[in-house]
């Protein structure tokens, strides 16, 4: 069965192209190589075996959009990854945000509204609740006025895919909310390549470790937390990865109960920014360089998810701990920077 995974030779596309050839599906990937490189189509391979087909498309090119639907009218299935993913850069780009991120996904369903039988995975993200009255996170609590442009194209995609499931039966769509994403494939053979300054924590830390990068600022000791410094849910991108594909088949096999749900990815645990760098010491064997400054404005305090949901309904769990997954994203940073033990 032919699967199209956009945006697949990304960080958390390429982990899941595994995970689906895994599983006996076929896929193809699109991508632009805006924030990828083709060599991990190679990577990809020796991990399970098989290269995936791919298509060098910007998806912002409606024409060759439809022209790819109309060649290839085998796909069973869309895991829309593609999408422009920096904080910072959407406040100072707005447009470049909507454009990708909103314009793709239009176009997209588009040609899906053509099918008879359409199956649609939407990477949306934890950022849709703000800080969120309660802990941990439900899919029930509000949706919050986005804090950026990126936050909102998110916001506004899940309304977009609801309107559209709406209207139309044939098309079935799950939003999967994901809390952050870290760590690399246990054969560190892909995983996260950020260009620039990493936006993340995690990147940022092995980075520092890796002495790409002198210091990390912790924004903050001061927050009502059981250290001071902010939580989240950091989930190995291995899990997140296998969350895909459970929902993808849940649509495959008819097994939704309504054409358009939404599901949180987390682990359930939140962990703070000094428990995060504990880990990264405790998988490198090294002290990371880091120092308190202020806070950073627009920082949330806590955020973690409640994954019932998603843990009874789809029967899906993370299994990694923040150790295994830091492990892995140590183990990654070291084999790019080609450092020895
Ligand atoms: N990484 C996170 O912390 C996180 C958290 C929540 C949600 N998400 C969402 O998950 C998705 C994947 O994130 P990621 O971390 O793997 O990002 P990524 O940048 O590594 O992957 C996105 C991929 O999409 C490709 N792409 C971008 N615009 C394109 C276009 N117009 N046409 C074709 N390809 C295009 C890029 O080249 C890249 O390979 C994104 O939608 C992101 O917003 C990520």
């Amino acid at each position: 069965m032919k699967i199209l995974v956009t945006g697949g030779l990304g960080f958390i596309g390429s982990h899941t192209v595994v995970e689906l050839q895994n599983k006996g599906f076929n896929v193809i990937i699109i991508d632009d190589c805006s924030n990828a490189d083709e060599k991990v189509l190679e990577g990809i391979k020796s991990i399970s075996g098989k290269m995936p087909e791919f298509e060098k498309i910007d998806l912002k090119e409606k024409d060759k959009v439809e022209d790819f639907f109309k060649r290839h009218e085998d796909v069973k299935g869309v895991i829309h990854f593609a999408a422009s993913k920096a904080v910072g850069e959407s406040v100072q780009e707005p447009l470049k945000y909507y454009e990708n991120n909103i314009g793709t996904l239009v176009y997209i369903l588009k040609e899906l509204s053509k099918k008879n039988n359409a199956n649609f995975i939407f990477s949306s993200s934890c950022t849709v609740y703000g800080q969120a009255d309660e802990m941990p996170i439900t899919e029930s609590a509000p949706v919050k006025t986005a804090e950026s442009p990126y936050g909102n194209t998110k916001q506004m995609g899940e309304e977009i895919i609801f309107d559209t499931c709406k209207v139309n039966a044939d098309l079935k769509a799950i939003s999967l909310r994901y809390f952050n994403p870290m760590g690399a494939h246990p054969s560190a053979k892909i995983g996260e390549l950020p260009i620039g300054v990493p936006q993340n924590l995690v990147p940022f830390i092995t980075q520092t470790g890796a002495g790409l990068r002198d210091e990390l600022s912790v924004f903050g000791d001061d927050y009502p937390t059981s250290d001071g410094t902010c939580i989240r849910d950091y989930i190995h991108v291995v899990d997140l990865a296998k969350a895909h594909v459970v929902a993808l088949t849940r649509l495959l096999e008819d097994k939704n109960e309504s054409n358009y749900e939404v599901f949180n990815v987390g682990t359930g645990t939140g962990s703070s920014v000094l428990e995060v760098i504990a880990s990264f010491e405790k998988a490198s064997g090294k002290k990371l360089n880091y120092k308190i400054v202020a806070r950073r404005a627009g920082d949330i305090i806590s955020a973690y998810a409640d994954t019932t949901k998603a843990n009874t309904i789809l029967g899906w769990k993370a299994e990694s701990t923040l150790d295994e997954a830091m492990q892995s994203a140590w183990d990654w940073e070291k084999k790019i920077r080609k450092i020895q033990d």
